[in-house]
């Protein structure tokens, strides 16, 4: 893993692979290690870059407003200076996932120009209902008593299919342990910067760049219906459904999830 100094502080990252560049950005609260297949797999294939977000995996969270926490917009910018700060001037294919597609929103909006291509993984256009913004101001503002072994307690069935957290048991291990190894400060300003986020629902329309929606069909976080109606807004997007999966398509599918990126990368790429 490589670290580089950001104007926030220091960001580390993994740079694998040649090629057409791939962005790949973690989940909430989570970190690179959740596309540990896809890393493997796309970099025969890409120059893959995978960073942890500030406060998750290897990155420190630096200094944070602790009434705002990081705005979704405010990670998309460290994310286009990460890209300069190692050099990459050439279009990437940006891939979110849940709160990695919140913010690849945000880079859309602000740094089209850098874009050579869109996936998003298992994530949402709509902004949190009020129900659910009052759960994130919740925890952000009790995970520091509560420790953030409860938070992996909270989410961890949430993540995976019933049939996943049954058989493969070792997927819920490990991202229990990426979650008990995140700093509480890092999981509150999350929280408060995606409880800001806005809907994105109006701009999907303008989304000019080759596009690819996926989802796991048994989605409980970002509802496969949910993710097939935000492909329908995107001009010419592809929708793949992927088969075995929760939330945690990258985890749970990675073969399924590596084939849909890959021929879709093949496709872009050759035009
Ligand atoms: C994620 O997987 O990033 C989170 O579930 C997103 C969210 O909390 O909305």
């Amino acid at each position: 893993m490589n670290t580089i100094a950001l104007s926030h502080g220091e960001l580390a990252y993994i740079d694998r692979g040649r090629g057409a560049p791939l962005l790949l950005i973690h989940g909430f609260p989570l970190d690179h290690t959740m596309w540990n297949e896809q890393i493997e797999a796309l970099a025969e294939h890409a120059r893959v870059i995978a960073p942890d977000l500030r406060g998750f995996g290897r990155s420190p969270l630096g200094e944070v407003d602790p009434e705002r926490g990081i705005s979704m917009e405010q990670y998309a910018d460290e994310l286009a200076e990460l890209l300069d700060a190692i050099g990459n001037s050439d279009p990437i294919v940006l891939v979110g996932f849940s709160m990695g597609g919140y913010i690849a929103w945000q880079f859309v909006r602000k740094h089209v120009d850098r874009l050579r291509a869109l996936v998003q993984c298992d994530t949402r256009a709509a902004a949190d209902t009020d129900e659910a913004r009052a759960g994130r101001i919740k925890m952000a503002e009790h995970v520091a008593e509560w420790g953030s072994g409860r938070v992996a307690e909270m989410m961890g069935p949430k993540l995976f299919s019933a049939r996943a957290l049954e058989t493969k048991p070792r997927l819920m291990a490990e991202v229990r342990r990426v979650v008990e190894s995140t700093p509480p400060a890092a999981i509150a300003a999350a929280q408060r910067g995606m409880a800001a986020r806005p809907d994105v629902t109006a701009m999907l329309p303008s989304i000019q760049v080759p596009s690819l929606v996926l989802v796991g069909a048994a989605d409980a976080i970002s509802p496969p219906a949910e993710m097939r109606a935000i492909a329908e807004a995107i001009p010419h997007a592809q929708f793949v459904e992927i088969p075995d999966a929760g939330h945690m398509t990258t985890m749970e599918n990675p073969a399924a999830v590596n084939d849909a990126i890959r021929r879709f990368i093949s496709g872009v790429v050759s035009r």
